[in-house]
């Protein structure tokens, strides 16, 4: 891969953005490798979970290529709006967590990669935007979507149609980031993150955030349908049966991932 790296540490992987002198920004090329990786780490039943980053200490990804941008006419605007949301509904809807470090400029379709994972987690010098209403376009990687599901409507309306930048601690108080934390520390904070949920049972994880992805998309009865057939299905699990005896034997469990 040109553009990523792919690292693995136990049970958590993490992506990185890796074009540093274009702060990171999301051409077509690193799209696919994104989607490459992503694929790889799915069928990967040693990683459980994923975190994604940026290099180097100034952007996260500072948008979709401005270069690759300029060139685009509506019908092929359209298909790479298409092959964008696809690829980040993938990450929306990959089974293991995916955390966001971002740790610097999450700006246009670097908010919207940011937005597609699962939390997210920032370092004090990072900052938020859509600016693509400044450059005569809109967000089309979702970004016009998810930022009023996560945000509400009245902030995300402001954000989007003033194209402006928001701070960490912005976008804290108002939900875009789950908690802000020094630079230096963002990666052992998204790892401890990761290794939080990764001491319970990884198929009860992994359905817990099936039920939440899948069910807010649908009508609430129906949602609810969606969790009792999981939570039936997770009594069928090994790491079911673990989980209850080692409550009642007053001991750590040893799940198996079964
Ligand atoms: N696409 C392509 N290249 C980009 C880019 C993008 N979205 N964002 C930054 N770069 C490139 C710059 O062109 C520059 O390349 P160069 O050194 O070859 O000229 C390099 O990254 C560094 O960026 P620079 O603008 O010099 O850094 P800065 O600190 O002065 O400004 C930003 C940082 C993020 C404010 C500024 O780069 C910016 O506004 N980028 C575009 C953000 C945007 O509109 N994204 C949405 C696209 S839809």
């Amino acid at each position: 891969m040109q553009n990523l790296k792919l690292e693995r540490d136990g049970a958590v992987a993490t992506v990185t953005l890796n074009r540093p002198d274009k702060l990171n920004a999301l051409n077509a090329a690193t799209l696919e490798e994104l989607d490459g990786a992503f694929r790889d780490l799915r069928s990967d039943e040693a990683v459980q979970a994923v975190i994604v980053t940026g290099a180097g200490e100034k952007a996260f990804v500072a948008g979709a290529d401005i270069g690759e941008l300029v060139k685009q006419t509506p019908v092929s605007g359209k298909e790479t709006s298409r092959r964008g949301q696809q690829i980040l509904r993938g990450i929306e809807l990959f089974p293991k967590p995916v955390v966001a470090a971002v740790n610097g400029f999450a700006l246009g379709g670097g908010c919207e990669l940011a937005l597609s994972c699962h939390v997210r987690i920032a370092s004090e010098n990072a900052s938020f935007g859509l600016p693509e209403v400044s450059l005569g376009i809109i967000p089309g990687y979702g970004g016009t979507q998810r930022l009023a599901r996560l945000v509400g409507r009245g902030r995300a309306i402001e954000m989007t149609l003033t194209g402006q930048r928001i701070d960490a601690a912005e976008a804290h108080r108002i939900g875009l980031v789950n908690r802000v934390v020094p630079l230096a520390a963002l990666l052992a904070e998204a790892r401890a993150l990761c290794d939080a949920m990764l001491k319970n049972g990884p198929v009860a994880v992994r359905a817990a955030l099936e039920a939440i992805q899948r069910g807010l998309d649908m009508p609430l009865d129906e949602s609810m349908v969606l969790e009792a057939n999981i939570f039936g299905v997770t009594i069928a699990t090994e790491d079911y049966r673990e989980g209850m005896n080692a409550f009642l034997e007053k001991r750590k469990p040893a799940f198996k991932n079964r």
